[in-house]
């Protein structure tokens, strides 16, 4: 029962941390900055009650394990739910879900592997070479691309991670 609780909790805290930081993006844009910072302020907040119900579930490990959980969860998304929410919106003829889960099917298929390789750097003892991600996701942000930016950043951090490890794999 109590884990049930801190389960419905967590993801109800989740959803408002993220809940808040887009109404704070909304807030922002339509010229009230003090209720942008009180969005922000709050989603922390939220954050933080998520961290906790998270820990009390014993649900934060050590990075290999959490690598680990963070691939089962984007495979489970990758294989199951977006194949089935997208035919379903197909089905629906509902075309925003079935942009967005399939933007969001493409974009996980990505971090799905970016996590594998982060595991096997990890259980190796080593972090993984992220190259230019900072600059892609500048990049990115600059060109305001609304809705794709997701596909995209993952696509960018693909091709660098795979540029790094080629400059690696030259100067090594
Ligand atoms: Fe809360
Ligand atoms: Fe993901």
């Amino acid at each position: 029962m109590t884990e049930d609780n801190l389960k419905a909790a967590f993801a109800g805290e989740s959803q408002a941390h993220m809940r808040y930081l887009i109404f704070a993006k909304r807030a922002e844009t339509e010229g009230f900055p003090n209720i942008t910072r009180s969005f922000r302020a709050i989603s922390h907040a939220e954050q933080v009650h998520a961290t906790n119900h998270l820990d009390v579930l014993g649900m934060i490990r050590g990075s290999v394990d959490n690598l680990q959980m963070a691939i089962d969860g984007e495979t489970y998304e990758v294989n199951e739910m977006y194949p089935a929410f997208n035919a379903v919106a197909q089905l629906q003829e509902e075309k925003g879900a079935m942009n967005t889960t399939n933007w969001a099917l493409q974009a996980e298929k990505i971090h799905a592997g970016m996590y594998q390789k982060a595991k096997q750097a990890v259980e190796s003892k080593k972090d993984i070479q992220l190259g230019s991600v900072t600059f892609a996701l500048c990049a990115v942000t600059r060109l305001k691309v609304k809705r794709q930016t997701d596909v995209l950043y993952a696509a960018h951090l693909k091709t660098s991670l795979e540029s790094s490890e080629k400059q690696k794999a030259q100067s090594g």
